[in-house]
């Protein structure tokens, strides 16, 4: 388990003229998405069905990630008391499975399975660090720290076992940026627009296209360059790529300039 609990977060410190509407509604969705890594562990020990190392680390992250999950909607809930954490979370999980009768990871190795974690704590880590810089509340502060420094323990833990795969199994480059690609454009799939449509929009028909530009609408401005910098360099690694190079100043680059083009474009349409 991490260092910290519910406990260690200073939830007196709660200020209620600090909170930004568009941060709730994304801290109401990313506490869904973080509260089903119960089932994300349970996937991962399946693919992972004979390494039992890597169960037990498994095990262990998906406690932390659901205890992610419990801390933003315990936040949001006192945010907003009209929010219901665990009703919301029953519609989600209702809605929303992870595909759960599989014996071989859907990334096709194991190695891709550990670049796509690797994907998934780059962005957590990053979308954390960026939240802790962006708000002013001082208990959401605290907490996306707390949750920040998990994330980025998660891409190194996630990391080690890749090495040891990609020993093993040798995923070639192409085999390797597929996975990446793959899984940076499955976040806009139904996972974090079902979670928004579950914590914010319940009620309203579900539409996923919508439902994914409005938590993007509420999330693009938080990220600043250091943060796209720092991301994309830790993706890069996962891909066995140099981190530091001109390929990556380039994709800076353009990441930053997708971000504020359709923050813009989003602001604009809302
Ligand atoms: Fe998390
Ligand atoms: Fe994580």
């Amino acid at each position: 388990m991490g260092h910290w609990t519910l406990d260690s977060i200073p939830w007196d410190r709660f200020d209620p003229k600090a909170v930004n509407p568009d941060v709730l509604c994304a801290i109401k969705a990313s506490a869904m998405v973080e509260a089903n890594g119960g089932d994300y562990g349970q996937y991962l020990c399946q693919v992972f069905h004979d390494d039992p190392e890597f169960q037990s680390v498994a095990r262990e992250w998906a406690q932390e990630e659901i205890q992610h999950g419990q801390a933003l909607g315990r936040w949001a809930q006192i945010a907003d008391p009209a929010f219901d954490y665990e009703e919301s979370l029953r519609r989600f999980t209702a809605g929303y499975k992870v595909p759960l009768d599989v014996e071989k990871s859907v990334r096709g190795s194991r190695s891709g399975e550990l670049i796509a974690r690797c994907i998934v704590e780059t962005g957590t880590s990053t979308y954390y660090t960026a939240l802790a810089d962006a708000t002013d509340e001082p208990v959401l502060k605290a907490i996306c720290r707390q949750i920040a420094a998990d994330e980025f323990r998660h891409y190194k833990l996630f990391y080690s076992h890749l090495k040891r795969y990609q020993d093993r199994e040798g995923l070639g480059l192409w085999g390797r940026l597929k996975v990446v690609f793959g899984r940076i454009f499955e976040s806009h799939d139904d996972e974090l627009a079902y979670a928004f449509y579950a914590a914010n929009r319940y009620g309203e028909t579900y539409q996923r296209r919508r439902f994914s530009k409005e938590y993007a609408r509420c999330a693009y401005p938080l990220y600043r360059r250091d943060h796209v910098e720092r991301g994309i360099a830790m993706a890069l690694k996962a891909c066995g790529l140099n981190p530091t190079g001109k390929l990556s100043r380039g994709l800076v680059n353009a990441a930053c300039g997708f971000l504020s083009f359709h923050a813009k474009r989003l602001n604009a349409g809302a």
